[in-house]
Parts: structure tokens; sequence; C-alpha cells
């Protein structure tokens, strides 16, 4: 793709300095590429999600979606509520469910709707119209192949608070037009369904996709979200700015990782948590590999075992989450109603695990009890007790969000191992 610079602007000029709000501030706007209102397809059926009926039609719509889609709706709303402006770019809609919402829920000021294909547009128009009328002027639909949406938004300088792109498989070639279209400060939620390459099954294609060759690893839908990052990080340098997870979430239906990441310009302040990760086959150790080590790679068990350790990257080794956000985040929730309201994926529960995973004194991966049990050679020990005895030792320890019997923490495999092998000694409580 050519530059999006306007020719005449100097080099100098920054789109991101000037926010436009409305096309009365703006009267070089040109029109967004929209179709008109058509009728209703006649062979929709009606979905209900967080009390909201619409239409699905014979659009891509997946109900396991809406844990995903309520996480959006939160940080969405936080946003509007600290910066009192919400623009979203909703750029794969499907049916408009996600549009609906942020317009519903997260009382955005206005939402572009756009899916590619044109055949959605009835279902879309129908669904945003049971929020507020065309002269509302609060939403508009388009039908555009994501990246040709972003660039002529960008071109036009009309920026956005939120972006939102929830596409397939591991598309990666939107991120350089996001980061142009998004505010500095806004935010960008993206997903890849890419398991294969999380898993390590296709690390030609990750390499493409996301520049980390990643090989098969035992905390691999981790590993999943964290090469999503770290590509959209590499993207975001490549433009001069940095990004930071505000949240990073899994779901094994699809498998989908999503990531919602905060745009800032300059260097990060905390440095570049962006590294590769070394997993020891022998002693089930692991370690993140700084570039200046890449020579001196191997680990503290000196394992003569050939090939034992598993490298994968360069990919995102900081935090998966930004713990204030996410407790604001769960406070909304609360005031919303959404905590223990018996819906079957437990909104409190993850939020609650993921603050707990954002301490910042846990290193990156998961350990299953089994893998310490198998190295133990002893039975799986219960997640309570091994957290407790882990915790009483001095470490820090969390459950993970991804695995329900896997723990992240800081202290050392060969450690795990010795504790697995004493609890199996103590007397049942
Ligand atoms: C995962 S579905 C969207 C589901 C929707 N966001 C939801 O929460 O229900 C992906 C959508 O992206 C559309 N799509 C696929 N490739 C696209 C592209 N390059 N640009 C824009 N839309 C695209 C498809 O038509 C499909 O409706
Ligand atoms: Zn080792």
């Amino acid at each position: 793709m050519g530059s999006l610079y306007p020719t005449t602007l100097s080099s100098s000029f920054h789109p991101k300095t000037l926010i436009l709000t409305n096309s009365s501030q703006n009267p070089t706007r040109k029109p967004f590429n929209f179709r008109p209102v058509t009728t209703i397809a006649s062979n929709s059926h009606y979905e209900t999600e967080r009390g909201f009926q619409f239409q699905i039609g014979d659009t891509f719509f997946r109900h396991e979606s809406a844990t995903g889609r309520d996480l959006g709706v939160l940080a969405a709303a936080i946003h509007k509520k600290s910066n009192g402006n919400l623009r979203v770019l909703d750029a794969m809609c499907g049916c408009g469910i996600r549009s609906l919402r942020y317009l519903a829920e997260a009382n955005a000021d206005f939402v572009l709707a756009n899916d590619a294909n044109e055949d959605c547009n009835g279902v879309i128009v129908s669904n945003l119209l049971s929020v507020s009328s065309e002269e509302d002027v609060r939403w508009k639909v388009s039908h555009s192949i994501a990246n040709r949406v972003l660039a002529e938004r960008y071109v036009e300088r009309d920026l956005f608070d939120f972006i939102d792109v929830d596409s397939f498989g591991s598309d990666s070639s939107f991120f350089r037009c996001a980061f142009d279209t998004v505010k500095l400060g806004g935010l960008l939620y993206v997903t890849s369904t890419d398991g294969f390459s999380s898993g390590g099954h296709r690390p030609n294609h990750s390499l493409a996709a996301y520049g980390a060759y990643i090989r098969p690893l035992p905390y691999s839908n981790e590993i999943g979200l964290r090469m999503l990052i770290g590509g959209a990080m590499r993207e975001a340098s490549v433009l001069g700015y940095y990004i930071t997870p505000l949240f990073s979430y899994y779901s094994y239906h699809g498998p989908v990782f999503r990531v919602l990441l905060r745009l800032n310009r300059g260097k990060p302040p905390h440095g570049i948590h962006y590294r590769f990760i070394g997993y020891c086959e022998s002693c089930g150790h692991s370690q993140a590999i700084s570039w200046d080590k890449l020579g001196q790679m191997k680990c503290p068990c000196e394992s003569d075992v050939p090939d034992s350790l598993v490298v994968s990257g360069p990919l995102w080794t900081g935090p998966l989450h930004c713990a204030s956000y996410l407790t604001e985040m769960h406070t909304l929730a609360g005031e919303w109603g959404w905590l223990g309201d018996g819906v079957k994926n437990d909104l409190d529960k993850l939020l609650r695990r993921m603050i707990d995973e954002s301490d910042p004194s846990l290193p990156f991966g998961y350990i299953q009890l089994d893998e310490i049990a198998s190295r133990a050679k002893v039975n799986s020990p219960r997640l309570a007790t091994i957290m407790s005895v882990i915790q009483q030792e001095g470490y820090s320890v969390s459950r993970s969000h991804i695995s329900n019997n896997a723990i992240k923490t800081n202290c050392p495999m060969s450690e795990c191992i010795r504790i697995a092998k004493e609890i199996q000694t103590l007397p049942e409580s």
C-alpha cells in the first residue's frame, strides 16, 4: 500500500494531531461508502443477548462469543466515561450485535458498522434501528473490506476512540491501518482464531502473520495471546507508537484469542517486553530470553538431552492485563448486574481470575498440575493445596483464566516438583 499521507502535507504532519468529531467541523470530509437502508432480510430469526433482541439472518454469529462482546462493551463504556467521547469503528460487524451494544450499553456517540459482505446490510440496519433512528446520526453502515474502510477514515482524518476488528484465523493485515485510524490513547480490540499457530503447528505461518516463530509449548493458549500482542506491538512500533494490553482473553470456543490494546506515542515507560521464550523439555523450566542473549541460550539444568530447549518468539513477554482497568470493568459489570447472574460463562469468575493473573511478579506461561505430577511421579496435587504451600514458601501464585487445572507462579518447576512430592506425604485433610 502506498503512503496514506496527503502529498500536500509536510512530512512533520501527524494525522493524530487533528481530531474531528463531526462533519460540520470538516467540510472536506468525503462521504462514507454507505449503502442506503435496505429492507429487512425475510429469513432472519431472532437472538437475545444481555436483554437485546436482534436478528442474525444468514450472517456469521456465535453465542459463545458473548463474553468477548461483554468485555469489549465494558471497556468501551469505561473509555466513554473517562474521555467523554466514544466513536467506534466495528470493522467486521457481522449482524451488528457489537455495534448495537456499543451504542446501547457503552453509550457510543457514533458507531461505524462495517462488514465486507453486503448481504448483511438489512440485518445490520434493522438491528441498529432498534437503538436509534437514522436521523439521530449515531450510526452508519458500510460494506468495504476492513483495510479499505480504515484507510479511508484515516485519509479523511476521521479517527476513532475504539476500533473492533473481529477477524478470522491469523489475519494481521489490518494492524497498520487500524493503528493509523485509532486516536492516541484510543483502544484497539483485535482477535486471532488460529489455534494451529499458537500450538506451534504452523511456525512459518505464525512467522508470516505475527513475526513470531512458534513451537509447541505446554502453555500454548497463553502463547496465542502473546503472539497476537507481539505482532501488534511490532506494527505499532513501526509507526512510532507503543501499545499497552488492557486485557487478554482466551476462549476455547474456536479457539479465540482477543486482546484490547491502548495506543500511545513514543517509547513504553516500562521498557519493551518483546523477547523469546525458552522451555526446557528435560526439566520443565521456562525462561525469557532477551535479544542480546540469543547466542547463549541454555537451560540452567544443563541438560545433555539434544534439542531439549524449545525456543519461540519473539513475542510479548509483559503483563497480559492492566489490573486497574480490569478492576474498573469488574466494578461496572457489578453496577450493571452482570456478576453472579447465573450466566454459564460467569463473568465475575473470569474477571477476578484475570485480575489475579495481573500480579506483576508472575511470569509468562502457566504450569499444568498434570505436568508437575508427571515430573514428580505422584498423583496430581489438589490445586488449592499446592497453591497454598507455594504461597507459604514466599512465591506468588494465581490461577489461570485459560486453564482450570493450571497455576501461574514464579516458583521454579524444580520447586513445584519438590512441593508436589511433599504434599503427597501429608495426611489428607
Ligand atoms: C467473526 S465474524 C463477525 C462477528 C461479529 N463481530 C459478532 O460479534 O457477531 C467476521 C465478519 O467479518 C466479515 N469479513 C470477513 N473478512 C472481512 C474483511 N476483510 N473486511 C470486512 N469484513 C470482513 C465477514 O463477512 C463476517 O461477517
Ligand atoms: Zn532444563
